[in-house]
């Protein structure tokens, strides 16, 4: 049985003491889910962040990596940066980096690479934008994200990982995927999974899915028989909304 999990992405939101405020709100919210609960601040909130954790069910994840271990690459947080503040989780491959920041499939993949080479849990996000929904493209273009981002990953290194099926047209919008239309795509990356490992590991990978997900429509969603969770944008940047998510009733 994959557990559900539930990610707060928390994007290019909150300063310190305001991360901190919302960690400390979501905390004695979600302690008794049954759901894995991330929360994802932008990397400066991260180590306060990380100080109220332990002894919760609240993991850290991050928003982004860099692949390079270290090196002359100003701006840029790696692997071992990110350990070392105690994050588990790391999101790669978000639309608005793929959209805004040159993310492609191949530095999705050397991120996932590093990701896993350093301990982490990569988050991998793929989808596709409305006009190829439209013109029927939807499984093409997932298929192209995924099997960018996974190209020479092991059996074992995929275990490790979690994807996010996030319909561009559907982030920050407002606008959902119907519980059958995301239903449709993560059946079919279950499947692209069977074929390129095995029907075993594509049974154990937990798929989010991330799109404008709030409290009255995750229970629709989080109880289609092949999405495992939820990547949430504005509904984790408040404490009762995104535990309301976190806490659904299937
Ligand atoms: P949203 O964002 O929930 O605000 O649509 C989801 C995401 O971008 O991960």
């Amino acid at each position: 049985m994959r557990k559900k999990i539930i990610a707060g992405n928390w994007k290019m939101y909150k300063t310190v003491s305001e991360a901190v405020d919302l960690v400390k709100k979501i905390i004695p919210l979600v302690k008794d889910s049954e759901a894995e609960v991330v929360v994802c601040p932008n990397y400066v909130c991260l180590s306060e962040v990380a100080k109220l954790l332990p002894g919760t069910n609240v993991a850290l994840g991050a928003q982004d990596l860099y692949w390079e271990k270290e090196g002359a690459f100003t701006g840029k947080v790696s692997g071992p940066m990110l350990k070392s503040v105690g994050a588990d989780f790391v999101i790669i491959g978000h639309s608005e980096q793929r959209s805004y920041f040159h993310e492609t499939n191949e530095t999705v993949n050397k991120k996932v690479k590093a990701a896993l080479e350093h301990g982490l849990r990569p988050i991998v996000c793929v989808g596709e934008v409305l006009a190829e929904r439209e013109s029927g493209k939807t499984e093409q273009v997932v298929r192209n994200h995924v099997e960018g981002a996974f190209a020479g990953i092991s059996e074992q290194d995929l275990r490790k990982c979690v994807i996010a099926y996030e319909p561009v047209w559907a982030i920050g919008t407002g606008k959902t995927a119907s519980p059958e239309q995301a239903q449709e795509v993560h059946a079919f990356i279950r499947g692209l999974l069977s074929r390129m490992y095995n029907k075993t590991v594509a049974q154990e990978i937990q798929i989010q899915y991330g799109g404008s997900m709030k409290p009255e429509n995750a229970k629709d969603l989080l109880s289609q028989p092949d999405i495992d969770g939820g990547l949430i944008g504005g509904a984790a940047l408040k404490a009762d909304s995104f535990a309301g998510i976190v806490n659904f009733k299937g």
